[in-house]
């Protein structure tokens, strides 16, 4: 297994304790064996669809301004740019390309539910986003050509940066570190590390390996919004015991405490917090975009298994479970809930653990009502080797 992790000689476990979350790590061919899941052409056609999230981001040397364009563009658009300082940036792309959802994979040492998605970029010579910092751990993969990466220091909200332009650009810039990344290398980046990558000669394409983080506002909001719709307006605050006050404007320490119990008593239920966070963090990136699942019998399912083919999630499926303690879990696909025991228990933790499943014995009818329940949604879909 340890293997296939794209950290070099190191072992995941050092990588936890000593890199992420904390600081950068250069790790020179990380990927020997890499073969980009996608070509210039193929990214700049996903870049002309619809539903593709992408940017174009110019930068124009002589006035120092920057320029940002959203797909979808048109074909002719990649006809008409000049030969340097421009980058397009294509989100998503392991939700499209099957290949890319598996590269996604190696990074499998940090849990898939802090996955937000693979990000490619292609630049020109000259071509990138300018300085700036992200709000996410990134796995920086140099797939081809060469790009020279500049780090500065740790940065905030608070950080300056330019109010005159489309895109975060930090002003002043001085690097502190410089590095060069050929086709295999890659940088590790934790949040908040100012970061510049420019494109050296042409065909240079980067693949980003974002991790999300909700911040402590969407984790407050969802949660609330999440226990709220559960509830009805007849359960309210009440006080049976309240003593006369001297004065009627005071909020008591004690009416604050009957408040803080409320709240706490919602926060402290471990079922609310287990099936809330389950299904926030595995709720589809782009819900508008889900695929269709596939209505099939349990016979046409259990004639598929026994023939040696397989399943795989989606390509923007999102799984994950959490144990409930007692050999029983729930599993959350694309932000619904299912409880598990037993065999479905097992099924469950073997469907989060890889992409692909591809049972030595047949599953049990349990387990496939719950193989054709993933199936009908579309979490997971037939794939014959
Ligand atoms: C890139 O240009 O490929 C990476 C963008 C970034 O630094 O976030
Ligand atoms: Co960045």
């Amino acid at each position: 297994m340890i293997d296939q992790y794209p950290l070099g000689e190191l072992s995941a476990e050092r990588f936890l304790a000593e890199y992420w979350h904390k600081k950068p790590l250069l790790i020179r061919n990380a990927c020997p064996d890499f073969e980009p899941p996608i070509t210039p052409d193929e990214l700049a056609g996903l870049a002309c669809e619809s539903e593709v999230e992408s940017r174009l981001i110019q930068f124009n040397p002589n006035s120092g301004d920057w320029q940002l364009e959203h797909g979808p563009f048109d074909d002719s658009r990649f006809g008409s740019l000049p030969e340097q300082h421009w980058t397009l940036l294509v989100q998503a792309v392991d939700h499209w390309v099957p290949e890319a959802a598996d590269l996604v994979q190696r990074f499998n040492f940090i849990p898939n539910w802090r996955v937000d998605d693979l990000m490619i970029s292609y630049a020109v010579d000259g071509g990138g986003v300018g300085p700036h910092y992200d709000n996410y751990d990134v796995f920086l993969l140099q797939a081809s050509g060469v790009r020279r990466w500049e780090l500065g220091p740790i940065c905030n909200e608070h950080s300056p940066r330019r109010d005159d332009t489309p895109v975060m650009i930090l002003p002043q810039w001085e690097p502190e570190q410089v590095m060069h990344l050929e086709a295999g290398d890659m940088l590790y980046l934790p949040p908040c590390i100012a970061h510049n990558g420019v494109a050296e000669g042409d065909d240079c394409m980067t693949l980003s390996i974002g991790f999300r983080a909700p911040a402590h506002n969407e984790i407050l909001r969802s949660f609330s919004d999440f226990v709220g719709e559960k509830l009805g307006r007849e359960t309210r605050y009440a006080d049976p015991e309240l003593p006369l006050q001297d004065n009627p404007g005071e909020i008591s320490a004690a009416a604050l405490g009957q408040v803080r119990t409320i709240l706490q008593q919602y926060l402290q239920d471990e079922s609310l917090l287990t099936n809330w966070f389950g299904r926030y963090m595995t709720d589809p990136k782009y819900p508008e975009l889900q695929s269709e699942g596939e209505e099939l019998t349990d016979d046409e399912l259990a004639g598929w298994l026994e023939e040696g083919n397989g399943l795989t999630r989606n390509e923007g499926a999102r799984l994950a479970f959490i144990e409930n303690g007692d050999g029983t879990l729930q599993l959350f696909a694309d932000g619904r809930a299912y409880p598990c025991t037993g065999s479905t228990a097992q099924l469950a933790r073997a469907l989060c653990a890889q992409r692909h499943y591809r049972p030595q014995q047949l599953p049990d009818a349990e387990a496939r009502t719950l193989l054709l329940e993933l199936i009908a949604t579309g979490t997971l879909y037939l794939e014959d080797e």
